[in-house]
């Protein structure tokens, strides 16, 4: 955003309270919520003392809608013309001629790599995915129906605890801002460890489940090979995953590298703020991303594709959908209100894949839906269009991937844009300030303790009664020193 001073352009606001005019900086096309605060006034009377009034205007925005909390090079989206560049390079461009780990280069330093560079960063890659042999152990601990994402959000945070120089707290918490040499050949490293080692924690948290052995990453596969090979390589000898179906995962990855401040980025930047290690910071990235309006969406959609059935199904879902009964998953976006760009090359990749896996028995169906939503003038109205998650579900689907998996399919490749911003948030100039927004409080004003046996019950403020799992019926009918126990 630049620094204010060099600004020649300005917003006049006029406060109608004091009658007093403010000039506020334009820079970049962005004013500074923090000028706002020189816009003061004395509280009207009666007015709660916790509106601050006299400390200065705040600034509120609710779940981001127009706030920039950082200055990036990284990626750029025009949400209403369905554009996405990485680093300046059309999505189309480099789905079509890049592969997955050179655009990971390109996003985390900024420019596409030479042979050289990029040989370098692939071996680093490469061989920094075995993890320690303790990890196994982790992986055996949880229960056998636990959600693979809930198994990586977990395995991401404790990886940290096997690397003691990659901690702030234990090295110092300029370990990542100093942008010399030997800090930034450590964070490299973190780098290279993270990526390598996502499909490697990925490929145990599938097959943990499966009750199959782990696998120790190949020697000689390109990143999504290796991760098929470690998903599915069960001792036969020159095992190959077939090379239609990592060249696919190789272009879903190289779509789901980044997506500028998503809210698993903004989710990394802020836990990364306290200068907490990246493993940590990578660990809520995911945990974020698990979410269902967010990486869970392609999981979503199978589910509905699945509740709909059949493709006569489809009008009656969509009247529910208009009578928000339901939600129709996959579409719709925070920022793209024409197309998502990305939507298109996956629905191009679903082709490839199904020449070799043969067609979803769904893919009529998601067709049906696609086209009568696209037509209909609730969804045009709203702007609404197919985003990455319609059709991604339908090709892992078609992969034989368990529904559950699709978010960490999701994860793993975002990794990469995680650490992409994360880096550049620790080496932007000035240093990393911690991210701590503001709130409007609207609770209760000061008020006095009250001792128990002299409160009234507050009506509607009490937590709810629950059964207690694993309290059957017979526990509930049972006595304890002569009362029930509930
Ligand atoms: C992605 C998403 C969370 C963006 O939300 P948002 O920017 O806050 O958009 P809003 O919720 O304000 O939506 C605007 C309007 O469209 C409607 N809408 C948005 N997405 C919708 C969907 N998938 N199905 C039905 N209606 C939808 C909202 O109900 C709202 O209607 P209204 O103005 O009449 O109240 C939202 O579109 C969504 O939930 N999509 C489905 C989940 C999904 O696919 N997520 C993956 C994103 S990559």
């Amino acid at each position: 955003m630049g620094k204010p001073t060099e600004s020649n352009e300005s917003l006049t606001v006029r406060d109608e309270r004091t009658g007093k005019t403010y000039t506020i900086p334009i820079v970049n096309n962005t004013i500074q919520a923090t000028a706002f605060k020189q816009i003061k006034a004395q509280p009207k009377p009666g007015e709660r003392e916790e509106n601050e009034t006299e400390r200065g205007l705040r600034v509120a925005d609710r779940g981001f809608m127009n706030t920039a909390v950082i200055e990036s090079t990284i990626t750029y989206i025009d949400g209403d013309n369905g554009i996405l560049r990485y680093r300046g390079y059309p999505i189309e461009q480099l789905a079509e001629s890049s592969s997955f780990l050179e655009v990971a280069y390109l996003l985390i330093y900024g420019a596409l790599p030479s042979t050289r560079q990029f040989d370098l960063f692939e071996h680093e890659v490469m061989t920094h995915s075995i993890a320690h042999v303790d990890t196994e152990g982790f992986f055996h601990s949880f229960r056998y129906d636990a959600h693979p994402m809930a198994i990586l959000t977990s395995a991401f945070a404790a990886l940290g605890s096997y690397y003691a120089e990659a901690n702030p707290s234990l090295q110092g918490q300029a370990l990542f801002t100093k942008s010399d040499p030997a800090s930034l050949a450590n964070m490299d490293k973190q780098i290279y460890r993270l990526i390598g080692k996502a499909t490697t924690l990925a490929a145990m948290a599938y097959r943990v489940r499966q009750g199959r052995d782990f696998v120790v990453p190949p020697v000689g596969m390109s990143y999504t090979e290796s991760f098929l090979y470690q998903l599915d390589h069960l001792g036969e000898g020159d095992y190959r995953p077939n090379p239609v179906l990592s060249k696919a995962l190789d272009v879903l990855f190289l779509l789901h590298a980044d997506h500028e401040l998503n809210a698993s980025a903004t989710t990394v930047l802020q836990t990364g703020s306290s200068l907490v290690d990246p493993y940590s910071a990578i660990s809520t990235g995911c945990a974020s991303l698990y979410g269902p309006l967010h990486g869970g969406a392609n999981e979503a959609v199978i589910r509905m594709l699945i509740s709909i059935g059949k493709p006569e199904n489809v009008p009656a879902f969509l009247e529910a959908v208009k009578r928000r009964e339901k939600v129709l998953s996959g579409f719709g976006h925070r920022v793209y209100k024409t197309s998502d760009p990305r939507s298109f090359i996956v629905r191009r990749t679903a082709d490839e894949v199904f020449k070799v896996t043969g067609k979803d028995e769904l893919l009529e169906t998601a067709m049906k839906l696609h086209d009568m939503a696209l037509k209909d003038d609730y969804f045009v109205s709203r702007k609404l269009a197919p985003n990455v998650d319609f059709w991604s579900g339908l090709i892992y689907r078609a992969m034989g991937f368990p529904l559950d998996f699709f978010p960490v399919l999701f994860a793993v490749p975002r990794v990469v844009g995680w650490l992409a911003h994360w880096r550049q948030m620790m080496l932007q100039p000035g240093g990393v300030k911690i991210w701590r927004p503001r709130q409007i409080y609207l609770g209760a004003g000061k008020r006095e303790y009250v001792p128990i046996d002299k409160r009234k019950e507050e009506g509607g403020k009490e937590p709810s009664k629950v059964l207690h799992t694993g309290q059957g019926k017979r526990t509930q009918l049972a006595t304890f020193k002569g009362k029930t126990k509930l």
